[in-house]
């Protein structure tokens, strides 16, 4: 789905953003407030982006799911959502890997998405202690099921470093310690083990906007 995003800003900035641009002043109403004082919406040149992934064996073939990945504008966080079953129950590691390669049970997709060489980290750590594929765990109920729900202002869908377009998901088979291990592998990897299952970030039903 690719629609106009709205953003409030306030109104001596976007006068100061619109003259930067040389929009004209018919694309801007200083008196439509959006009921919020002294703040204007101002359309950015900007579509939403979604993808997804569909999940495919890794060295379990009970694994299965799909995510997903939505975002508003290339400033906002992506909404991360989806449905994970076959896991035991507790926490899995979940990241972003390199390649959009499946084979070799998972082996293909390299390591951890991580343009900035940081190291890794917890998925609410900023840019330098974190890689910008580190999702965290999510958590798998007595039935083995995952529903996520994740917010993260890290990774992005438009183009850019952090773009994980193209890119894939892994979930795998331990917790991650997200950093905290006190080993080598914590700083790696999280020691989050096998990779359960995998799929490529592709784009969701419509064509990408950019
Ligand atoms: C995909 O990954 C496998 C396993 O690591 C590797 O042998 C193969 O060359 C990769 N394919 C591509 C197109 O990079």
């Amino acid at each position: 789905m690719c629609r106009t995003c709205i953003d409030y800003v306030d109104s001596y900035s976007s006068l100061l953003l619109l003259a930067l641009a040389g929009l004209s002043s018919a694309q801007f109403s200083p008196f439509s407030t959006g009921g919020r004082p002294g703040r204007v919406p101002l359309r950015q040149p900007c579509t939403a982006v979604s993808a997804r992934v569909d999940l495919v064996s890794g060295v379990s073939n009970q694994v299965s799911g799909a995510v997903f990945f939505y975002q508003e504008c290339p400033d906002h966080p992506v909404m991360i959502t989806g449905r994970i079953s076959g896991l035991s129950p507790g926490k899995h590691g979940l990241h972003v890997h390199e390649h959009p390669n499946l084979t070799d049970q998972c082996k293909g997709a390299g390591g951890h998405f991580n343009p900035f060489q940081s190291p890794h980290g917890a998925q609410t750590n900023g840019i330098d202690s974190r890689h910008v594929g580190d999702l965290g765990n999510i958590e798998a109920n007595f039935d083995g099921i995952a529903e996520l729900n994740i917010v993260d202002d890290i990774i992005s869908l438009f183009p850019g470093e952090a773009d994980i377009f193209r890119r894939s998901v892994v979930v795998h088979s331990d917790r991650d310690d997200l950093g905290k291990g006190g080993n080598e592998g914590s700083l790696k990897t999280g020691n989050a083990g096998m990779r359960l299952a995998c799929g490529i970030i592709a784009p969701n039903n419509s064509p990408r906007c950019s």
